[in-house]
C-alpha cells in the first residue's frame, strides 16, 4: 500500500518537530495512589523476559477456561496469530455467571442512565437471566454457533444483553454505531451474511425519539438474503413498519424465553466479533477478533490502565457500543472482571450542560474514561459547569480516540479531576482490540499531550521509512514489533486485504497508520494519521468513502475530502466539489447546494460523515499522474498560505480556487 505523507502530520520523518512538542510539565503518581495501585514497575521487566509466558499468566489469572490451554503464542501462520488456541472458554460465562457462581450476584453491573431520566439496575443476577433468556430467543430465531448476528441499537442495557447472548452461543456479533445510516448498515449487514439484526423502535437523542427500524427496513429492502428475522426492542413507543414472518418484538420472544441457558463452550480463537471500520478505501474493513487472547488483554488493560478495583469502583466509559472502546471497555473488560458501571443513553447536553457531571455525581463514579473532543467541548462551555457538582469520587480518569492536546490534558486534570486524579492517555485502535499505549497509573510519571509507554507485554516503535527505529527526539511511523494477544485476526473473509493493508509496509512489523515521535526520554506521542483517514470526534473517517458518497449525487462530477484541523471535533470534514456542468445546481444558490449535499453524505454514511463545509470550485490541484494533493486543499480548509504546488499539473488552479473561495456565499456553512 502507498502512504501519502501529505496528510495532517505532512512528512513526520523531516524532523522539526522538536519545537512543536515540547512539553516539560510532569506529574509523578501521588505516593498514596501508588500504594494502592494495581499495577507496579516490575511488569515491565516480568512481561520482558517473556512476553507470551507473561500473556498465559494473565489469561489463567484473569479468565475462567472450561479446558486449560498449553500453548501460549502460536506464529507459525503469521501474520495471523494464535493465542491460547487448545484452551477452550465462553465469554459471556466470563463476563456474567463466574461472578454471580462466586457469590457476587447481587453486585450492580449496570446503572443504566436513559437520556430523559429513566433508569434501570441490572446486578449480575439480573445480567445472567437476561442474557439467558436473549440467548434462548437467539437460538428459538435459528441463530446457532458461528452465525452473525447483526446489531444495529441505541445505548441501552439490551445492547450489552444481546451482545453477551451472541457471546454466549458462539455467534460472532457485528455492531453498527446506530448513527450510521440505512447504507452503511446494509454494506455491512453484506458482508458479514447477518442472519438476524438486532435493533429498536428508536433511542433518544437531544431531548426527542430518534427511529432506527426504517433505516433496518431500507437496508433489508435493497435485499439482503442471509437475513431471517428482525429482532425489535421497544424503546420509543414510536409506530413502526412491520414485515410479518419476519420481524419480532423482543418483548414476545426474550421476555418470554427460559432464563436457563448453558454457555456453548468455544475454542480460544473462535470468532467473537466483527466490527466495521473506516479505511483508506471506500470499502470499510471488518476487523473480527477471536474470544480468548481478546478477553485476556481486555480484562489486564481495564485493570492495570484503571486501577479497578471491582469492589468499590463505579466506573464510567462514556463510548457507545457502536465502537471498539465500547465492545473492550463497556462491555467485556469491565464485565469480566466484575466492575459496577454506568452506562449513558444521551448526550452531554441534554437537558443541560452539566448532565455528564450530574452523573458523576449522583452515582459516585471513580473512574471516567472519555474522548479529547468531549473534554474540548466542555472546555469551551466553561469550567463553572463541573463546578455544580461534586466530582471528588473521580480517582482516575482516561482519554481515548486521538491525540489530547495539552491544554485539554490540564484542563482535564484540574476541572474534572481536581489535580489528584492521575490521567491515562490511552492509544489503541479497533485493530489491537486493546489499549497498548498509556501510562500506568500509579507508576508512570505522567506527561500532557503524550501516550508515554507500551504496556508491559506490548512492544512498539517509531521507525523511518527504511523501517529503522528512530533515535529519541526524532518522528516516524507507529509501527507494533511483536503480536499480542487482542490483535485482530484479519478482515472478514478477505487475508489478503489485512496482510496488504497492516503488515507489507514495513516487513514483519505490524503498520498502525500513525506518525508519533519519541521525544528525549523515549516517551511516544503520537500525531494523527499518515494514511486517508481522518480523525473526527474521535471517530475514524475515510475520505474516499465521503468523496465516493459525493460523487454519487447526480450534481457531483468529482470530489476531494480532507480533515482540517477543528478546535473542539479535533479533525473535521472539509469537501471541495466540481458540478456537473449539466446539472440543475449551477443555477441554485450556492447555500442550498452545500446543504442538499452534506445532507446526501449524511444519507449515504451518517450524520458522523457530514462535511462541515462543501466548498464548489471549478478545479481539483493534481499532480501530473492525476493524484490529487490534498495537502494543498488543507491549507485552504485550514486557512493557510497555500504550500509548495510545484508538482502541479496546472499551477493556476490553486489561484482559481483561492479566487473562487473568496465569494462570501460559497465558503459559509449552513
Ligand atoms: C485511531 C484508531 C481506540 C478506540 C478509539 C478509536 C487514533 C486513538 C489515540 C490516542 C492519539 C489516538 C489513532 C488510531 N487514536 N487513541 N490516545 N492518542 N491518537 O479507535 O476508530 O479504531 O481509531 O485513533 O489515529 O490509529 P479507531
Amino acid at each position: 500500500m502507498s502512504l501519502h505523507l501529505e496528510a495532517r502530520v505532512s512528512d513526520p520523518t523531516a524532523g522539526g518537530l522538536e519545537n512543536l512538542l515540547s512539553e516539560d510539565r510532569r506529574f509523578p503518581p501521588s505516593a498514596e495512589f501508588a500504594a494502592q495501585a494495581n499495577a507496579s514497575a516490575d511488569l515491565y521487566s516480568w512481561a520482558n523476559a517473556d512476553r507470551p509466558a507473561f500473556w498465559g499468566e494473565q489469561a489463567r489469572e484473569l479468565l475462567t477456561w472450561s479446558t486449560p490451554f498449553e500453548q501460549t503464542l502460536d506464529w507459525s501462520d503469521a501474520p495471523v496469530a494464535r493465542w491460547f488456541a487448545d484452551g477452550r472458554l465462553n465469554a459471556a460465562y466470563n463476563a456474567v455467571d463466574r461472578h454471580v457462581e462466586a457469590g457476587r450476584g447481587d453486585k450492580v453491573a449496570l446503572h443504566f442512565e436513559g437520556e430523559g431520566g429513566d433508569t434501570r439496575t441490572l446486578t449480575y443476577a439480573d445480567l445472567q437471566r437476561e442474557v439467558s433468556r436473549a440467548a434462548n430467543a437467539l437460538t428459538s430465531l435459528g441463530v446457532t454457533t458461528g452465525d452473525r448476528v447483526a446489531v444495529y441499537l441505541p445505548m441501552i442495557p439490551e445492547a450489552v444483553v444481546t451482545m453477551l447472548a451472541c457471546a454466549r452461543i458462539g455467534a460472532p456479533h457485528s455492531v453498527v454505531f446506530g448513527g450510521f445510516s440505512a447504507e452503511a448498515l446494509h454494506s455491512r449487514i453484506l458482508d458479514a451474511e447477518a442472519k438476524l439484526v438486532v435493533t429498536a423502535d428508536g433511542g433518544f437523542r437531544r431531548g426527542a425519539a430518534s427511529a432506527l427500524k426504517p433505516a433496518v427496513d431500507e437496508a433489508l429492502a435493497k435485499g439482503a438474503p442471509s437475513v431471517e428475522h428482525v429482532l425489535v426492542v421497544k424503546r420509543t413507543g414510536q409506530p413502526v413498519e412491520w414485515t410479518e414472518g419476519r420481524d419480532v418484538w423482543w418483548s414476545d420472544v426474550v421476555d418470554t424465553a427460559s432464563d436457563e441457558h448453558t454457555p456453548v463452550d468455544v475454542e480460544a480463537e473462535h470468532p467473537l466479533f466483527i466490527l466495521y471500520t473506516s479505511g483508506t478505501t471506500g470499502k470499510p474493513k471488518g476487523i473480527f477478533h477471536t474470544t480468548g487472547g481478546y478477553l485476556a488483554q481486555a480484562a489486564y488493560t481495564h485493570l492495570n490502565v484503571f486501577d479497578l478495583k471491582a469492589e468499590t469502583d463505579v466506573y464510567w466509559c462514556t463510548a457507545d457500543v457502536g465502537w471498539i472502546t465500547g465492545h473492550t471497555y463497556v462491555v467485556y473488560g469491565p464485565l469480566v472482571n466484575g466492575a459496577t458501571q454506568v452506562i449513558y443513553e444521551g448526550t452531554p447536553d441534554t437537558p443541560h450542560r452539566g448532565r455528564w457531571w450530574e452523573i458523576v455525581q449522583k452515582y459516585g463514579v471513580t473512574i471516567l474514561y472519555t474522548a479529547p473532543t468531549a473534554i474540548r467541548t466542555c472546555m469551551k462551555w466553561g469550567e463553572e459547569i463541573p463546578a455544580q457538582f461534586d466530582l471528588s469520587s473521580l480517582r482516575v480518569l482516561g482519554s481515548v480516540g486521538e491525540p489530547i492536546n495539552p491544554e485539554a490534558w490540564m484542563w482535564y486534570r484540574r476541572v474534572v479531576g481536581g489535580d489528584r486524579a492521575p490521567i491515562v492517555d490511552t492509544w489503541w485502535q479497533t485493530e489491537t482490540g486493546a489499549i497498548m499505549i498509556s501510562p500506568l497509573p500509579g507508576v508512570t510519571e505522567t506527561k500532557p499531550g503524550s501516550a508515554q509507554v507500551p504496556l508491559p507485554g506490548i512492544a512498539a516503535d517509531v521507525v523511518d521509512d527504511e523501517a529503522h527505529s528512530v533515535p529519541d527526539g526524532s518522528g516516524g511511523y507507529l509501527v507494533l514489533t511483536e503480536p499480542w494477544p487482542a490483535m485482530l485476526r484479519g478482515i472478514w473473509g478477505d487475508r489478503q486485504r489485512y496482510v496488504d493493508t497492516y503488515w507489507s509496509r514495513f516487513r514483519g512489523l505490524y503498520f498502525a497508520g500513525d506518525g508519533a515521535k519519541k521525544d528525549e526520554d523515549g516517551d511516544i506521542w503520537l500525531l494523527g494519521r499518515v494514511d486517508d483517514v481522518m480523525n473526527v470526534s474521535g471517530h475514524r473517517l475515510s475520505t474516499t468513502e465521503i468523496e465516493s458518497a459525493l460523487v454519487s449525487h447526480p450534481w457531483v462530477a468529482e470530489a476531494a475530502v480532507v480533515g482540517a484541523a477543528d478546535e473542539t471535533t479535533g479533525q473535521a470534514v472539509v469537501a471541495f466539489v466540481i458540478l456537473r456542468g449539466d446539472s440543475e445546481a449551477g443555477d441554485l444558490p450556492a447555500q442550498d447546494v452545500q446543504t442538499t449535499l452534506r445532507n446526501h453524505v449524511a444519507k449515504e454514511i451518517g450524520p458522523i460523515a457530514k462535511p462541515r463545509q462543501v466548498l464548489v470550485v471549478a478545479e481539483l490541484p493534481k499532480t501530473r499522474s492525476g493524484k490529487i494533493m490534498r495537502r494543498l486543499l488543507r491549507d485552504v480548509a485550514e486557512n493557510r498560505q497555500v504550500g509548495d504546488a510545484t508538482t502541479l499539473a496546472d499551477s493556476s488552479v490553486m489561484d482559481l480556487i483561492a479566487q473562487g473561495l473568496s465569494t462570501p456565499a460559497a465558503a459559509s456553512q449552513d
